[in-house]
Protein backbone atom coordinates (compact mmCIF):
# COMPACT_ATOMS: atom_id res chain seq x y z
CA UNK A 1 0.00 0.00 0.00
CA UNK A 2 1.24 3.54 -1.05
CA UNK A 3 0.67 6.51 1.21
CA UNK A 4 1.10 10.21 0.48
CA UNK A 5 1.76 12.04 3.71
CA UNK A 6 1.37 15.66 3.39
CA UNK A 7 3.47 17.70 5.76
CA UNK A 8 4.36 21.35 6.00
CA UNK A 9 4.57 23.84 9.26
CA UNK A 10 6.50 23.08 12.77
CA UNK A 11 3.47 21.17 14.32
CA UNK A 12 3.33 19.02 11.33
CA UNK A 13 6.66 18.07 11.50
CA UNK A 14 6.78 17.02 15.07
CA UNK A 15 3.32 14.84 14.77
CA UNK A 16 4.22 12.87 11.81
CA UNK A 17 7.97 11.88 12.92
CA UNK A 18 5.78 9.08 15.27
CA UNK A 19 4.26 7.36 12.93
CA UNK A 20 7.07 7.86 9.33
CA UNK A 21 8.90 5.90 12.25
CA UNK A 22 7.19 3.09 12.54
CA UNK A 23 6.63 2.79 8.87
CA UNK A 24 9.97 3.41 7.83
CA UNK A 25 10.33 -0.07 9.63
CA UNK A 26 8.57 -2.03 7.52
CA UNK A 27 7.85 -2.67 3.81
CA UNK A 28 4.66 -3.35 3.45
CA UNK A 29 3.40 0.08 3.77
CA UNK A 30 5.07 1.86 1.34
CA UNK A 31 5.62 6.10 2.70
CA UNK A 32 6.45 9.68 0.45
CA UNK A 33 6.82 12.61 2.01
CA UNK A 34 5.17 15.76 0.63
CA UNK A 35 6.65 19.55 2.29
CA UNK A 36 4.80 22.35 1.34
CA UNK A 37 7.76 24.79 2.10
CA UNK A 38 4.85 26.63 4.38
CA UNK A 39 7.50 26.73 7.01
CA UNK A 40 11.53 27.54 5.93
CA UNK A 41 13.67 28.76 8.19
CA UNK A 42 16.28 26.33 9.33
CA UNK A 43 14.74 26.93 13.15
CA UNK A 44 10.99 26.04 11.75
CA UNK A 45 11.53 23.13 9.68
CA UNK A 46 15.07 21.49 8.98
CA UNK A 47 16.00 21.49 12.64
CA UNK A 48 13.22 19.06 13.23
CA UNK A 49 14.02 16.80 10.32
CA UNK A 50 17.23 16.23 11.70
CA UNK A 51 16.33 15.98 15.90
CA UNK A 52 13.29 13.71 15.12
CA UNK A 53 14.83 11.84 12.60
CA UNK A 54 11.92 12.33 10.12
CA UNK A 55 12.68 10.76 6.39
CA UNK A 56 13.61 13.16 3.94
CA UNK A 57 10.67 14.32 1.98
CA UNK A 58 10.56 12.91 -1.89
CA UNK A 59 9.08 16.75 -3.20
CA UNK A 60 9.60 20.27 -1.43
CA UNK A 61 7.38 22.15 -2.95
CA UNK A 62 8.60 25.35 -1.81
CA UNK A 63 5.30 27.47 -1.22
CA UNK A 64 6.10 30.94 0.52
CA UNK A 65 3.57 33.37 1.12
CA UNK A 66 1.55 35.77 3.03
CA UNK A 67 -1.12 35.57 2.09
CA UNK A 68 -3.55 32.38 2.71
CA UNK A 69 -5.68 31.86 -0.32
CA UNK A 70 -2.31 32.02 -2.40
CA UNK A 71 -0.78 29.98 0.27
CA UNK A 72 -3.34 27.10 -0.20
CA UNK A 73 -4.36 27.92 -3.66
CA UNK A 74 -0.70 26.81 -4.72
CA UNK A 75 -0.65 24.08 -2.82
CA UNK A 76 -3.85 22.37 -4.20
CA UNK A 77 -1.90 22.99 -7.41
CA UNK A 78 1.56 21.38 -6.90
CA UNK A 79 -0.23 18.58 -4.59
CA UNK A 80 -2.63 17.47 -7.36
CA UNK A 81 0.54 16.87 -9.73
CA UNK A 82 2.62 14.97 -7.20
CA UNK A 83 -0.59 12.78 -6.52
CA UNK A 84 -1.34 12.48 -10.34
CA UNK A 85 2.15 10.79 -10.55
CA UNK A 86 2.26 8.78 -7.62
CA UNK A 87 -1.12 7.46 -7.28
CA UNK A 88 -1.21 6.36 -3.54
CA UNK A 89 -3.87 4.82 -2.03
CA UNK A 90 -4.52 7.19 1.01
CA UNK A 91 -3.36 10.35 1.57
CA UNK A 92 -2.57 11.60 5.41
CA UNK A 93 -2.79 15.05 7.00
CA UNK A 94 -2.33 16.25 10.35
CA UNK A 95 -3.69 19.38 12.22
CA UNK A 96 -5.11 21.94 10.85
CA UNK A 97 -2.79 24.09 8.68
CA UNK A 98 -3.09 25.42 5.20
CA UNK A 99 -1.01 22.73 4.36
CA UNK A 100 -3.54 20.36 5.86
CA UNK A 101 -6.24 21.69 4.44
CA UNK A 102 -4.57 21.75 1.08
CA UNK A 103 -3.05 18.39 1.16
CA UNK A 104 -7.18 17.30 2.02
CA UNK A 105 -8.79 18.98 -1.25
CA UNK A 106 -6.28 18.21 -3.67
CA UNK A 107 -6.51 14.68 -2.72
CA UNK A 108 -10.25 14.30 -2.34
CA UNK A 109 -11.14 16.02 -5.65
CA UNK A 110 -8.97 13.22 -7.48
CA UNK A 111 -10.85 10.59 -5.05
CA UNK A 112 -8.04 9.50 -3.20
CA UNK A 113 -8.97 8.95 0.37
CA UNK A 114 -7.91 11.05 3.04
CA UNK A 115 -6.97 10.22 6.56
CA UNK A 116 -7.18 13.31 9.18
CA UNK A 117 -4.96 12.72 12.14
CA UNK A 118 -6.50 15.02 14.90
CA UNK A 119 -9.46 15.50 13.09
CA UNK A 120 -12.30 16.66 15.73
CA UNK A 121 -11.15 19.81 17.06
CA UNK A 122 -13.10 22.55 16.98
CA UNK A 123 -12.52 26.51 18.71
CA UNK A 124 -16.39 27.21 17.35
CA UNK A 125 -14.44 30.55 16.11
CA UNK A 126 -14.92 30.77 12.11
CA UNK A 127 -12.53 33.72 12.24
CA UNK A 128 -9.78 31.83 12.92
CA UNK A 129 -7.56 29.95 9.75
CA UNK A 130 -7.42 27.10 11.93
CA UNK A 131 -11.15 26.51 12.48
CA UNK A 132 -11.82 26.79 8.78
CA UNK A 133 -9.28 24.15 8.05
CA UNK A 134 -10.31 21.80 10.79
CA UNK A 135 -13.76 21.39 9.53
CA UNK A 136 -12.84 21.46 5.77
CA UNK A 137 -10.55 19.08 6.18
CA UNK A 138 -12.66 16.99 8.37
CA UNK A 139 -15.26 16.85 5.76
CA UNK A 140 -13.13 15.67 3.15
CA UNK A 141 -11.60 13.02 5.32
CA UNK A 142 -12.46 9.26 5.26
CA UNK A 143 -11.10 8.21 8.41
CA UNK A 144 -11.02 10.82 11.34
CA UNK A 145 -8.23 10.04 14.14
CA UNK A 146 -9.28 12.00 17.06
CA UNK A 147 -7.28 12.89 20.20
CA UNK A 148 -10.06 12.91 22.66
CA UNK A 149 -13.46 12.01 23.40
CA UNK A 150 -15.19 15.45 23.05
CA UNK A 151 -13.16 15.71 19.47
CA UNK A 152 -15.14 12.62 18.61
CA UNK A 153 -18.51 14.21 19.95
CA UNK A 154 -17.74 17.10 17.93
CA UNK A 155 -17.60 15.03 14.86
CA UNK A 156 -20.75 13.17 15.31
CA UNK A 157 -22.73 16.19 15.87
CA UNK A 158 -21.65 16.63 12.39
CA UNK A 159 -23.02 13.83 11.46
CA UNK A 160 -20.34 11.62 10.31
CA UNK A 161 -20.82 7.92 11.38
CA UNK A 162 -19.89 6.44 13.84
CA UNK A 163 -17.43 3.87 11.91
CA UNK A 164 -15.06 6.93 10.13
CA UNK A 165 -14.09 8.10 13.59
CA UNK A 166 -11.12 6.16 15.48
CA UNK A 167 -10.13 7.51 18.74
CA UNK A 168 -6.70 7.10 19.39
CA UNK A 169 -5.12 9.85 21.78
CA UNK A 170 -2.81 12.53 20.81
CA UNK A 171 -0.03 11.60 18.72
CA UNK A 172 2.09 14.57 20.26
CA UNK A 173 1.74 13.01 23.33
CA UNK A 174 4.01 9.86 21.94
CA UNK A 175 6.56 12.15 20.58
CA UNK A 176 6.49 13.90 23.56
CA UNK A 177 7.28 11.07 26.01
CA UNK A 178 10.14 9.94 23.98
CA UNK A 179 11.81 13.16 25.11
CA UNK A 180 10.99 14.51 28.28
CA UNK A 181 11.79 12.46 31.37
CA UNK A 182 15.40 12.67 29.67
CA UNK A 183 15.46 16.06 29.90
CA UNK A 184 17.83 16.48 32.86
CA UNK A 185 18.33 20.32 34.46
CA UNK A 186 21.82 20.89 33.31
CA UNK A 187 21.49 24.85 31.61
CA UNK A 188 19.64 27.84 32.86
CA UNK A 189 15.93 27.62 33.32
CA UNK A 190 13.35 30.47 33.05
CA UNK A 191 10.19 31.00 35.20
CA UNK A 192 7.87 32.22 32.03
CA UNK A 193 7.93 30.52 28.27
CA UNK A 194 6.15 32.56 25.69
CA UNK A 195 5.60 32.04 22.18
CA UNK A 196 3.14 34.45 20.49
CA UNK A 197 2.09 33.97 16.44
CA UNK A 198 -1.83 33.65 16.04
CA UNK A 199 -3.05 36.40 13.45
CA UNK A 200 -5.65 37.04 16.07
CA UNK A 201 -2.87 38.57 17.97
CA UNK A 202 0.19 39.42 15.65
CA UNK A 203 -2.48 41.41 13.11
CA UNK A 204 -3.50 43.93 15.91
CA UNK A 205 -0.59 46.41 16.83
CA UNK A 206 -2.70 47.48 20.24
CA UNK A 207 -3.07 44.15 21.41
CA UNK A 208 0.40 43.01 20.34
CA UNK A 209 1.22 46.43 22.69
CA UNK A 210 -0.46 45.42 25.23
CA UNK A 211 1.32 41.95 25.65
CA UNK A 212 4.83 43.41 25.53
CA UNK A 213 3.72 46.01 28.24
CA UNK A 214 2.03 43.10 30.23
CA UNK A 215 5.18 40.89 29.83
CA UNK A 216 7.91 44.01 30.26
CA UNK A 217 5.96 44.49 34.00
CA UNK A 218 6.49 40.54 35.13
CA UNK A 219 10.17 40.47 33.55
CA UNK A 220 10.64 42.70 37.04
CA UNK A 221 9.34 39.66 38.83
CA UNK A 222 10.18 36.55 36.88
CA UNK A 223 13.11 35.38 34.21
CA UNK A 224 11.00 35.22 30.89
CA UNK A 225 12.38 33.12 27.97
CA UNK A 226 10.83 34.32 24.56
CA UNK A 227 11.40 32.58 21.40
CA UNK A 228 10.33 34.76 18.53
CA UNK A 229 8.16 33.18 15.85
CA UNK A 230 9.67 34.54 12.13
CA UNK A 231 5.87 35.82 11.44
CA UNK A 232 6.00 37.47 15.17
CA UNK A 233 9.35 39.34 14.45
CA UNK A 234 8.74 40.80 10.81
CA UNK A 235 5.65 42.30 12.27
CA UNK A 236 6.50 43.74 15.45
CA UNK A 237 9.16 45.13 13.33
CA UNK A 238 6.66 46.59 10.64
CA UNK A 239 4.98 48.22 13.91
CA UNK A 240 8.45 48.81 15.04
CA UNK A 241 7.46 47.94 18.51
CA UNK A 242 10.55 45.12 18.98
CA UNK A 243 12.54 47.39 20.67
CA UNK A 244 9.83 48.42 22.55
CA UNK A 245 10.60 44.24 24.91
CA UNK A 246 12.49 44.82 27.95
CA UNK A 247 15.83 43.99 27.88
CA UNK A 248 15.55 41.57 30.83
CA UNK A 249 13.18 39.44 28.57
CA UNK A 250 15.53 36.62 26.92
CA UNK A 251 14.32 36.89 22.63
CA UNK A 252 15.45 34.27 20.75
CA UNK A 253 14.79 32.22 17.51
CA UNK A 254 12.51 29.55 17.13
CA UNK A 255 14.15 26.48 19.01
CA UNK A 256 14.32 22.68 18.42
CA UNK A 257 11.76 20.29 19.93
CA UNK A 258 14.17 19.45 22.65
CA UNK A 259 15.04 22.23 23.72
CA UNK A 260 11.83 23.39 24.00
CA UNK A 261 10.42 20.59 25.89
CA UNK A 262 13.59 21.46 28.08
CA UNK A 263 12.73 25.13 29.24
CA UNK A 264 8.74 24.43 29.52
CA UNK A 265 9.02 21.14 31.78
CA UNK A 266 11.46 23.57 34.10
CA UNK A 267 9.49 26.87 33.64
CA UNK A 268 6.29 27.45 36.00
CA UNK A 269 3.81 29.27 33.55
CA UNK A 270 3.80 28.95 29.69
CA UNK A 271 2.19 32.13 28.39
CA UNK A 272 1.01 31.45 24.72
CA UNK A 273 -1.65 31.31 21.92
CA UNK A 274 -0.38 28.45 20.44
CA UNK A 275 -2.47 25.04 20.33
CA UNK A 276 0.18 22.77 20.24
CA UNK A 277 2.30 24.35 23.17
CA UNK A 278 -1.13 24.49 25.61
CA UNK A 279 -1.18 20.68 25.20
CA UNK A 280 2.59 20.39 25.83
CA UNK A 281 2.16 22.19 28.72
CA UNK A 282 -0.32 20.33 30.25
CA UNK A 283 1.63 17.23 29.29
CA UNK A 284 4.28 18.47 31.43
CA UNK A 285 2.32 20.10 34.17
CA UNK A 286 3.48 23.56 33.54
CA UNK A 287 0.58 26.27 33.62
CA UNK A 288 -0.70 28.11 31.08
CA UNK A 289 -2.14 31.42 30.12
CA UNK A 290 -3.26 31.06 26.37
CA UNK A 291 -4.07 34.67 25.03
CA UNK A 292 -6.98 33.67 23.26
CA UNK A 293 -10.87 33.82 23.35
CA UNK A 294 -11.46 30.38 22.95
CA UNK A 295 -9.27 27.54 22.25
CA UNK A 296 -9.22 23.76 20.81
CA UNK A 297 -8.31 21.65 23.64
CA UNK A 298 -11.08 22.96 26.42
CA UNK A 299 -10.07 19.69 28.63
CA UNK A 300 -6.98 21.10 29.73
CA UNK A 301 -9.21 24.57 30.97
CA UNK A 302 -11.72 22.42 32.93
CA UNK A 303 -8.82 20.23 34.24
CA UNK A 304 -7.62 23.68 35.88
CA UNK A 305 -4.31 23.23 33.98
CA UNK A 306 -5.34 26.72 31.26
CA UNK A 307 -6.68 29.91 31.78
CA UNK A 308 -8.17 32.12 28.63
CA UNK A 309 -6.83 35.56 28.64
CA UNK A 310 -7.45 38.73 26.75
CA UNK A 311 -4.20 40.62 25.72
CA UNK A 312 -5.73 43.61 27.46
CA UNK A 313 -3.60 46.27 30.26
CA UNK A 314 -2.39 44.26 33.24
CA UNK A 315 -4.76 41.37 32.42
CA UNK A 316 -1.75 39.25 31.67
CA UNK A 317 0.25 40.37 34.53
CA UNK A 318 -2.14 39.82 37.22
CA UNK A 319 -3.27 36.52 35.88
CA UNK A 320 -0.06 35.32 36.31
CA UNK A 321 0.74 36.49 39.62
CA UNK A 322 -2.45 34.22 40.85
CA UNK A 323 -1.71 31.08 38.98
CA UNK A 324 1.65 30.58 38.35
CA UNK A 325 2.69 28.43 41.07
CA UNK A 326 -0.78 26.41 40.74
CA UNK A 327 -1.16 22.93 39.52
CA UNK A 328 -4.20 21.57 38.11
CA UNK A 329 -6.26 17.84 38.26
CA UNK A 330 -3.92 14.95 37.76
CA UNK A 331 -6.02 13.80 34.78
CA UNK A 332 -5.23 12.18 31.43
CA UNK A 333 -6.99 13.38 28.82
CA UNK A 334 -5.42 12.54 25.18
CA UNK A 335 -4.34 9.00 25.17
CA UNK A 336 -1.45 6.82 26.64
CA UNK A 337 1.14 7.82 24.14
CA UNK A 338 0.53 4.96 21.91
CA UNK A 339 -1.68 7.19 19.36
CA UNK A 340 0.94 6.36 16.68
CA UNK A 341 1.30 2.72 17.20
CA UNK A 342 -3.06 2.62 16.83
CA UNK A 343 -3.06 4.00 13.65
CA UNK A 344 0.02 1.72 12.64
CA UNK A 345 -2.21 -1.15 13.41
CA UNK A 346 -5.11 0.51 11.42
CA UNK A 347 -3.15 1.14 8.77
CA UNK A 348 -1.81 -2.94 8.45
CA UNK A 349 -5.21 -3.88 8.72
CA UNK A 350 -6.79 -1.65 5.74
CA UNK A 351 -3.01 -2.87 3.67
CA UNK A 352 -3.96 -6.68 4.55
CA UNK A 353 -8.02 -5.73 3.30
CA UNK A 354 -6.54 -4.31 0.11
CA UNK A 355 -4.07 -6.88 -0.81
CA UNK A 356 -6.56 -9.72 -0.58
C1 LIG B 1 0.93 28.07 11.00
C2 LIG B 1 -0.46 27.46 11.16
C3 LIG B 1 -0.79 27.33 12.62
C4 LIG B 1 0.33 26.65 13.40
C5 LIG B 1 1.65 27.38 13.13
C6 LIG B 1 2.83 26.77 13.86
C7 LIG B 1 -1.97 28.02 9.29
C8 LIG B 1 -3.10 28.82 8.86
N1 LIG B 1 -1.47 28.30 10.52
O1 LIG B 1 0.85 29.41 11.42
O2 LIG B 1 -1.97 26.54 12.74
O3 LIG B 1 0.04 26.69 14.80
O4 LIG B 1 1.89 27.36 11.73
O5 LIG B 1 3.97 27.58 13.73
O6 LIG B 1 -1.50 27.18 8.55
N2 LIG B 1 7.48 32.40 8.09
C9 LIG B 1 8.81 32.69 8.03
N3 LIG B 1 9.70 31.69 8.20
C10 LIG B 1 9.34 30.41 8.39
C11 LIG B 1 7.99 30.14 8.44
C12 LIG B 1 7.08 31.11 8.28
O7 LIG B 1 9.21 33.84 7.87
O8 LIG B 1 10.16 29.52 8.51
C13 LIG B 1 6.47 33.45 7.90
C14 LIG B 1 6.32 33.85 6.47
O9 LIG B 1 6.15 35.22 6.48
C15 LIG B 1 5.06 33.17 6.01
C16 LIG B 1 4.27 33.08 7.27
O10 LIG B 1 5.23 32.99 8.33
O11 LIG B 1 4.43 33.93 5.06
C17 LIG B 1 3.45 31.86 7.31
O12 LIG B 1 2.36 32.18 8.07
P1 LIG B 1 1.28 31.07 8.40
O13 LIG B 1 1.19 30.06 7.36
O14 LIG B 1 0.05 31.72 8.90
O15 LIG B 1 2.04 30.29 9.51
P2 LIG B 1 2.04 30.41 11.01
O16 LIG B 1 1.70 31.72 11.57
O17 LIG B 1 3.34 29.82 11.40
Amino acid sequence: MKIVTIIGARPQFIKASALSKLIKKQKKIKEIIIHTGQHYDYEMSKIFFNQLKIPKPKYNLNIKSNYHGEMTGKMVIEIEKVLLKEKPDYTIVYGDTNSTLAGALASKKLCIPVIHIEAGLRSFSKNMPEEINRVLTDHCSDILFTPSKLAGQNLKKEGFSKNSIIRVGDIMYDVFLTFFNKLKKNKITYDIVVTIHRPENTNSKTKMLNIIQNLNDLSHKYSILFPIHPRTKKILEKYKILKLLSKKIKVTKPMSYKNILYYLKFANLLITDSGGMQKEAFFSKTQTLTIRDETEWPETVFANWNTLVQPIKSKIYNLTLERIFLKGKKIKLYGNGNCSKIIFKTLKKISKVKSE
